[in-house]
């Protein structure tokens, strides 16, 4: 494959393109779309978790002044394609959870609509449900194939007998819990339906996929649909695909045609509806001789899936290729229940499939008597242990001791160390993400008034498209950085793919240089206001014979408070090797949030599930905790200087996810090198360690 020549923008830590719209509040989001005369949109909930609405009196609200339409399962317009549940908003009376939408009040001011859809009655028959899940759930089932089209389960050699002659074991289970997606932007859309055309102004990952889902759902042309889609307040993988929010207000938007509506959810709405990661229960077997050298690894795990549509975290992926052994074996099953549908988190399979076996593999070296740093190095695998496959690069072990330097790990010590009131422990624990790259993308590049323009519908979610882009188009068109603009986040340019697997620079970049190439060729080096070429996703130059991943290591400092249990964590160190890095500033940003996402999910979040009712309790920022300021002490990101010949031209790995991934075992490595208790559920709250 050939390399970008001349990396002169690539590299640099450019300031977002963005940054100051954005803190001037100039930069308009989904919601705020300035559109003659809105209307506004608030949803109405289902107040069970099982059964049928036999009835809604919406008499009253219909008569009120102000109050636009009122749609419900009895009066809303059949769509085209009710294929996927998700999708079918009120298309049957059935209640498949607590929260679903089951209708929608539109009216001239927010607060009408708000104050109506509460107030409307509803009649149901109610069925008892069952929400809790336990590995011995009655309808456990193994999917076809667990997300990321992996297989469900893997299996080679034969992992009992390795267990049962190995000279040391580990067999535990390790619980994920269930967590929410809660970017600043709620989940918003504006929408317009004039003229048998629709629009939406919509928060998402990608304009162009959200687009598609729409047109399927209503049996819309792709041509009259236009999503835009400039500024995303986070998204983390819960406005990768559309809600049915997105649905319901589409719908709104087709019953009150030439009039904009709006439609924004509320953050306890998303705690129901934009979809979250789902908990998963891990059993974990390691078996190894006295050196450390690992015979077997095993993980099974059950999580769940909404009954109405299935959603298969491939959790135990990572541990097919993490580390060497002859025998090995992976499981996934699934119990359905009456919950809300799960979706994706940054780093949906890796991020709770790295939380089990990097415990266990601390589990392991503490039995061994052996350092885990010295542990991972000792199972390096020379190629994936999955597929055989060389690697494209690795350089885990690179990762491992530059962390292990810069922490200070040789200090560790064998733990409990008290100072004053505290005990103070370092734990530690491996990164891995796979490098995607979407197989469709096109981009466009335009020379109009002395600057080139490079047109793509990519998202930028706060990660830094906006700033990235240009470079990359910059180096492949061999002309300043400052002489380059965008246009992203809207259907108008060309197809792009989600933001979404941390594939986006990787697959619009793709583009983006072809492009270029295909430009410049046209053209030569002094191209007319005009002169315009596009160029795909290079399909021939996609690699498969090479296993393609970031690896990073992760190292954390605990401090448990020995009378009250409170946990800290003062410092926590990410190396990675990730590829070429397109900007050292964006790309730290990625990375640090990620960790910090990473300590939020060991130490803070947990979306409390009443199984009684069947919904979050603690549905609200007051009571769903998530990592602030004052709870990150010093962390650093850090990278090495790779660069991967055969990912893509940019030589480019993703990293918008694998800072997520490890960090919670980390933490839960640090706290049992503090205290001696040995934590195998998060969150990691005061009360298990005390
Ligand atoms: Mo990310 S969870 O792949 O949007």
């Amino acid at each position: 494959m050939t390399d970008l020549l001349t990396p002169r923008a690539i590299g640099q830590s450019l300031v977002r393109r963005d940054g100051v719209d954005k803190v001037r509040g100039t930069a308009t989001y989904a919601f705020e779309t300035d559109v003659e005369h809105p209307a506004y949109c608030h949803p109405v909930q289902a107040t069970i978790a099982l059964g049928r609405v036999t009835a809604m009196d919406t008499a009253a609200a219909e008569a009120l002044d102000g109050v636009l339409a009122v749609l419900t399962p009895f009066n809303a317009e059949r769509l085209a394609s009710t294929e996927d549940a998700e999708y079918a908003v009120l298309q049957s009376t059935e209640v498949a959870f607590r929260g679903q939408l089951i209708g929608l009040v539109v009216a001239e001011t927010s607060e009408l609509a708000r104050e109506v859809a509460d107030g409307i009655t509803v009649t149901y028959a109610e069925q008892p449900h069952d929400s809790e899940l336990r590995t011995d759930h009655p309808g456990l089932y193994a999917p076809e194939q667990v997300n990321a089209g992996h297989p469900t389960d893997t299996a080679e050699g034969d992992v009992d007998a390795a267990m049962a002659a190995a000279e040391v074991t580990v067999d535990h289970t390790y619980e994920t819990q269930m967590l929410h997606n809660n970017p600043i932007e709620p989940h918003a859309t504006t929408a317009l339906w004039e003229d048998g055309s629709l629009t939406l102004w919509d928060s998402t990952q990608g304009v162009h996929p959200d687009r598609a889902a729409v047109c399927e759902v209503f049996g819309l042309d792709e041509e009259r649909v236009r999503v835009v889609c400039p500024y995303v307040g986070g998204g983390f993988g819960s406005k990768g695909n559309p809600h049915a929010n997105v649905m319901l207000v589409t719908m709104a938007a087709r019953a009150l045609p030439g009039r904009p509506v709006k439609l924004a959810l509320t953050r306890q709405q998303m705690f129901f509806l934009t979809g979250y990661r789902t908990p998963t229960i891990q059993r974990m077997q390691l078996g190894a001789d006295r050196r450390g050298r690992l015979s077997a690894i095993a993980i099974d795990v059950v999580e769940q899936t909404s009954k109405i549509k299935e959603f298969a975290e491939q959790t135990g992926v990572p541990a097919r290729m993490m580390y060497a052994s002859p025998n090995r074996r992976t499981t996934h099953r699934l119990a359905p229940l009456d919950v809300p549908i799960p979706s994706w988190m940054r780093a949906p399979g890796e991020c709770p499939g790295m939380f089990g076996p990097e415990v266990a593999m601390d589990e392991l070296a503490e039995a061994l008597g052996m350092d885990p740093v010295q542990l991972r190095i000792a199972n390096e695998p020379d190629v994936d242990p999955d597929t055989g496959k060389p690697w494209s690069s690795r350089h885990l072990v690179e990762c491992l001791r530059e962390g292990a330097q810069r922490f200070g790990w040789d200090s560790r010590g064998p733990g409990r160390r008290r100072e004053g009131d505290w005990l103070v422990g370092h734990g530690m624990a491996s990164s891995v993400y796979p490098t995607m790259r979407q197989a469709t993308s096109t981009a466009s590049i335009r020379f109009s008034g002395g600057r080139y323009v490079a047109e793509i519908g990519a998202a930028d979610l706060g990660t830094g498209a906006w700033t990235v882009l240009p470079q990359i188009a910059a180096d492949a068109l061999g002309v300043d950085v400052a002489d380059v603009d965008v246009a992203i986040g809207d259907t108008r340019y060309p197809t792009a793919s989600v933001a979404g697997g941390s594939s986006g620079t990787n697959t619009w970049g793709s583009a983006i240089v072809q492009a270029a190439r295909e430009f410049r060729g046209k053209y030569g080096t002094d191209p007319q206001d005009g002169d315009e070429a596009s160029g795909d996703v290079d399909q021939a130059a996609m690699d498969d014979a090479h296993a393609a991943y970031a690896f990073g290591a992760q190292f954390a400092e605990a401090r448990v408070n020995a009378d009250t249990g409170e946990i800290r964590v003062p410092r926590l160190i990410g190396v990675f090797a990730a590829g070429r890095i397109i900007n050292p500033r964006t790309a730290r940003s990625q990375l640090i949030g990620g960790m910090t996402m990473g300590l939020s999910m060991a130490l803070h979040e947990d979306s409390v599930f009443d199984t009684r009712i069947g919904q979050v309790a603690n549905h609200d920022l007051a009571d769903y905790h998530i990592t602030v300021n004052a709870d990150v002490g010093e962390i650093e990101a850090h990278w090495l200087d790779e660069h991967d010949p055969y990912v893509n031209v940019m030589g480019a790995k993703g990293i918008g996810e694998i800072g997520i991934t490890g960090t919670a075992a980390a933490v839960v490595n640090a706290v049992h090198h503090a205290t001696g208790v040995r934590v195998r559920s998060l969150p990691v709250t005061l009360d298990k360690v005390l």
